[in-house]
């Protein structure tokens, strides 16, 4: 089968990999779709823990080859989260990533444990599905879980370009929320708006935070210098909730700006297989459909990261097989 494989520090097309022996309680799908994450980038770039050989890729759709599974001939998706463990508030210390260390979905056939299998929503491409698992679960986590969002809530949503920028703040609006953007860009935040967003702010401009209003809830993944300009735009009781840290550390901030409004920073990774379940469930009960920037051939892999740092891009990146 075709494997798009980490060896050596390179990534590379293989095209007679070995496919997966059937194996108990482990389930192979025939892979049609795959996105790209953040962190398929991060693994190449050497910029992530524990870097070894490995099909990458994290979120995948297809259909159910395995004979003994109750979705054969199905088409599903795959939550990325293996081993989370029993305690719903953090994953157990045998919590891995689907797509290193073990092998991905950049491949014609995919191997999880069975659990890990959902039927693709029913509304969804399979491209379209393909997009949702790793930056959907992570929003939802980041929102729901951690954010504890509730209708009319405001809410700002960081970098709306980002692939889990977009699902949170999709789920921010099925959930009732007046939600807020920022970007680099103009022609992103006026594409929010048409979305449903209220209103919106370009990080790249100085003073940008004095055109937005105070937030129940902001959600980033940039961290970096503009980190204090998020912790002052919280209002009273406001939950600021970071997934991750594209622009580095933040600076120093002031505690007078969190104490007195009652105010938490709360970190989020990922989310437990309940969590995907839930996500799932209001994605498919909400309509909503996963933003897609572009799609690739899986021979195309090259361009596609290409396009994960192009300024233009907005929604995911899907490779096709
Ligand atoms: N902890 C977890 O479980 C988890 C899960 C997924 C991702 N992550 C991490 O979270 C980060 C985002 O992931 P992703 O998949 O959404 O990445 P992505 O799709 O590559 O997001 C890129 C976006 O980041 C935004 N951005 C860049 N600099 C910014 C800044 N200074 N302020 C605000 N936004 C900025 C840009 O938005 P505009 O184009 O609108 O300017 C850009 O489009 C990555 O570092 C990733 O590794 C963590």
């Amino acid at each position: 089968m075709r494997a798009l494989r980490l060896e050596n520090s390179s990534l590379g097309l293989h095209s007679d990999y070995p496919k997966p022996a059937e194996a108990v309680a482990q389930t192979c799908v025939h892979i049609q779709h795959a996105a790209l994450n953040r962190r398929d980038y991060w693994i190449l770039q050497g910029k992530y823990p524990h870097i070894q050989s490995s099909t990458l890729g994290s979120d995948g759709c297809g259909i159910v080859i395995s004979p003994s599974s109750p979705y054969t001939g199905q088409e599903v998706i795959l939550c990325p989260s293996i081993a989370w463990g029993s305690n719903p508030h953090i994953q157990s210390k045998d919590y891995t990533i689907l797509g290193m260390p073990s092998n991905g979905t950049f491949a014609d056939y995919c191997q999880v444990p069975q659990q890990l299998i959902h039927p693709k929503p029913p509304h969804l491409s399979s491209e379209q599905a393909a997009a949702l698992p790793l930056a959907g679960l992570t929003a939802w986590r980041a929102l729901v879980s951690r954010g504890n969002i509730q209708p009319k809530e405001r809410v700002l949503i960081s970098g709306i370009g980002g692939g889990v920028s977009l699902f949170a703040f999709q789920l921010a609006l099925a959930h009732g929320a007046e939600v807020w953007v920022t970007s680099s860009s103009d022609h992103k935040i006026s594409k929010a708006i048409q979305l449903g967003a209220k209103g919106g702010a370009n990080y790249t401009t100085e003073k940008w935070y004095r055109e937005l209003p105070a937030f129940d809830i902001i959600i980033d993944g940039a961290g970096g210098d503009g980190f204090g300009s998020l912790v002052r735009l919280l209002g009273m009781g406001g939950r600021l909730v970071f997934y991750g840290g594209t622009q580095g550390s933040w600076p120093k901030l002031l505690p007078q700006h969190l104490f007195f409004k009652q105010a938490s920073i709360l970190g989020s990774t990922m989310g437990s297989p309940k969590e995907f379940s839930q996500l799932c469930d209001f994605v498919s009960n909400n309509g909503i459909v996963p933003v897609v920037d572009s799609v690739f051939s899986i021979h195309s892999f090259e361009k596609a990261f290409a396009q994960l740092n192009s300024p233009q891009k907005m929604g995911k990146i899907i490779l096709s097989f």
